[in-house]
């Protein structure tokens, strides 16, 4: 059967387990991870709104293949915000893999998505699917700047010996508390976050809802360190393997005013509490707060422009790490 013979259109919410199905053939998830619940709350509960998704439907009613865009606002730092989807979620069953399936299904998504009057997509592609997106118009903004905090000397040469993605599944943790539980405080956070300074790039529009989603997914463990209460400043948290290191990854670090002493105490303390090797974060602003840069290290930020042009180059953007992990 040709890709010819295959019909691209939108997907119904009443077929997601087929949806399911295909990203478990073509990315090999190993029965037993919460992987489907993991799909489920990221496109059907997400903050910013429920993804669109698109299949290829082949004669005999088997789906070829999937592609979601999740849903996004991006805030610039004159206050402005803009609409954007993430391509995060893209499988080829196997079985037609190299026929322009994925091709096909981008291309439509962009076509509908820039019609419904969607500014920009962004993602950070993995090795097999960033030629793919770079041959329908993405654009390479470059990798976005990581930086770690050791917890010893031993363990800063265990980092640098650990060059493998780290897990995508957590290790519990007991350090601070459980981040749902911490984030329903929905009027710290809100004061917290309103005292933040303009984005010095485009930014996640978050706000407390966003958050509480974001963090919600129990089978993650993510951790919220608070010391003095959330209206003081806190930081969320996970920890993971990478290869034999223990990583606490920092996805967020919200201080009132985003005072920069504050922020230090904050990640001086989580060291000290947790049971890692070192603190790893993304983003500009957290180099200034005793951090170490890792070069080279970072994800591989690509855009592509519908309604409006992205920033170039990953300084126009102020992106942090619970802004990339798991999408
Ligand atoms: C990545 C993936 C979605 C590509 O799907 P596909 O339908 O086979 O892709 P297409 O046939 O439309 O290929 C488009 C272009 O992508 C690139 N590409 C696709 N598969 C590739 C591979 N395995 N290695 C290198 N480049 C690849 C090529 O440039 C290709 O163009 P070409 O065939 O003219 O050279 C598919 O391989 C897949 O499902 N992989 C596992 C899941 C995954 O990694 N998803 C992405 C992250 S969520």
């Amino acid at each position: 059967m040709g890709p010819e013979d295959l019909v691209v259109r939108r997907a119904r919410l009443d077929e997601l387990d087929a949806v399911i199905d295909v990203a478990a053939a073509a990315l090999g998830w190993p029965a037993g991870e919460p992987h489907d619940a993991l799909f489920r709350w990221k496109h059907l509960h997400n903050a910013f709104g429920v993804s669109p998704m698109w299949v290829a439907e082949a004669s005999d009613g088997r789906l070829a293949g999937f592609r979601a865009f999740l849903r996004w606002e991006l805030r610039r730092s004159d206050g402005t915000t803009l609409r954007a989807v993430r391509a995060v979620d893209t499988a080829t069953h196997p079985d037609f893999q190299r026929q322009g399936v994925f091709s096909r299904l981008t291309s439509a998504a962009v076509a509908e998505m820039e019609a419904e009057g969607v500014d920009l997509v962004f993602n950070t592609p993995n090795d097999q699917s960033r030629p793919g997106y770079l041959k329908l118009g993405w654009a390479e903004a470059g990798r976005l700047p990581v930086a770690i905090r050791p917890a010893s000397p031993a363990a800063l040469l265990r980092i640098l010996r650990a060059r493998v993605p780290a897990a995508k599944w957590s290790l519990p943790s007991a350090v601070g508390e459980d981040a749902a539980s911490a984030l329903a405080d929905a009027g710290a956070v809100t004061q917290v976050l309103a005292s933040q300074p303009s984005p010095h790039g485009l930014a996640t529009a978050w706000t407390a809802e966003a958050l509480a989603w974001r963090y919600r997914f129990a089978p993650l463990h993510y951790r919220v360190w608070a010391p003095e209460g959330m209206a003081a400043g806190f930081v969320v948290c996970r920890v993971r393997a990478r290869g034999s290191a223990t990583e606490c990854s920092v996805t967020h670090v919200l201080a009132p005013d985003a005072d920069v002493r504050r922020v230090r105490t904050l990640l001086r303390g989580l060291a000290g509490a947790v049971d890692a090797d070192y603190l790893l974060t993304i983003g500009h602003r957290d180099l200034r707060a005793g951090l170490l840069p890792l070069p080279g290290q970072g994800p591989r930020l690509t855009t592509r422009r519908l309604g409006q042009e992205p920033p170039v180059s990953v300084r126009g953007w102020d992106l942090h790490l619970g802004d990339i992990e798991l999408f």
